[in-house]
């Protein structure tokens, strides 16, 4: 049983050694291919509308962003995509957008009906935040799994970085819990190196994984987007001197890790922003630390461009033939397989015969 104290996460987060940072690479790298084995899941990702009504200081589909070109995918276009899913062997689609009010929660039902009646996939929706009656009405149509990152588990960053909706809006630990209830498999995660995160925060990000249980988790670098409040330097979040955490390769290297370590069961994509700041290799260098996902595009190349979260994304002008070839590629590489059919929580498991007792049981973290 790994044990793992408070005190040595916030070491392991402030840990520069290269030989030390091998070790803590290889121990999540070993618990990995214990508990979710050597498969490594594709879950097709379709952008289906740039829209969004929200304010995310980071974000580049912020509202306010005036300076991006906005789309929305229909309904057919959306389905080809699911087609294309299925043709590439991937067992997941991944429907995601920004809070886009003009797609009406029955639109987005009668899709996700179709795609479940029609294809063997597993579908995610990463909507945002959404009313508890529409995500029932999803889950009703067939829905699988929700991904929504909390992005950061410090209050005080939250509220500063994520203008509410409404004075009331949800809080997205509170939504991550009735998801759940709604019999969702679900997914949060967080940026790293957040302007005004500390170590700290990292470490209670970590904690929060673990207190959700979460079945898929998120992590990647924060990228500065200029045409954003956060990204510009105009909104400085405080954080006390040497306690800034930075969006590297290698902190994020570090949290995916020990987020394996924490939670050897859960799905953990090597994900597109870590691809980003390190094309050559960041992908790749996810899969080495403890994650067992990719995300590869299938939003059509004439879109992708304008789905600008970030600048300068990976893959933007790859077509998804081309995207899935090339992870095929660097999945052999490392010696690991693709993954087949919906790749759930768990899964791995019951083809090794080897259900393990709960996660709390396994990790005992130390107050
Ligand atoms: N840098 C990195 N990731 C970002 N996201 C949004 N904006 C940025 C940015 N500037 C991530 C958030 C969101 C996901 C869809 O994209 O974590 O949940
Ligand atoms: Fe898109 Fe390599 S994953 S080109």
């Amino acid at each position: 049983m790994a044990e793992i104290s408070e005190r040595e996460i916030l070491d392991w987060l402030r840990e520069r050694d290269p030989s030390r940072l091998r070790e803590l690479y290889a121990w999540a790298d070993r618990v990995r291919k214990e508990h979710v084995g050597d498969a490594i899941h594709l879950r097709g990702l379709i952008e289906f509308s740039s829209h969004c009504i929200r304010q995310c200081m980071y974000c580049g589909l912020r509202q306010a962003n005036s300076s991006l070109t906005r789309y929305r995918m229909s309904r057919e276009e959306i389905l080809g995509c699911a087609r294309q899913a299925v043709s590439l062997g991937y067992g997941t689609v991944v429907m995601q957008a920004g809070e886009d009010d003009a797609l009406t929660a029955e639109w987005i039902a009668e899709i996700v009906g179709w795609i479940k009646r029609e294809t063997p996939l597993a579908v995610t929706l990463s909507l945002g935040e959404r009313t508890a009656a529409e995500l029932a009405l999803w889950r009703e149509a067939g829905a699988d799994r929700y991904l929504l990152r909390f992005e950061t588990s410090d209050e005080k960053l939250y509220r500063a970085i994520h203008p509410r909706r409404s004075p009331d809006g949800p809080d997205r630990i509170a939504l991550l819990r009735e998801l759940r209830q709604l019999g969702y498999e679900i997914g949060g995660g967080v940026m790293v190196g957040i302007p005004g995160q500390s170590y700290e925060c990292l470490a209670g990000d970590l904690r929060t994984f673990r207190a959700l249980d979460l079945d898929m988790i998120g992590i990647g670098p924060y990228i500065a987007h200029p045409m954003t409040p956060l990204g510009s330097g105009q909104l400085r979040p405080p954080v006390a001197p040497g306690e800034q955490t930075d969006g590297s390769e290698e902190m994020t290297c570090k949290m995916v890790a020990l987020a394996r370590i924490l939670c050897p069961t859960a799905n953990i994509p090597s994900t597109t922003a870590l691809a980003t700041i390190d094309k050559a290799n960041g992908r790749k260098q996810g899969l080495l630390v403890g994650a067992n996902v990719v995300m590869p595009n299938l939003t059509p190349v004439q879109y992708r461009r304008l789905y600008e979260i970030y600048p300068a994304k990976a893959c933007i002008d790859e077509k998804p033939v081309d995207c899935n070839q090339c992870l095929r590629g660097q999945i052999h590489s490392l010696g690991r397989l693709v993954g087949t059919g919906p790749g759930s929580r768990g899964e791995a498991e019951e083809f090794a015969g080897l259900i393990e007792p709960s996660d709390s049981q396994l990790v005992q973290v130390q107050a």
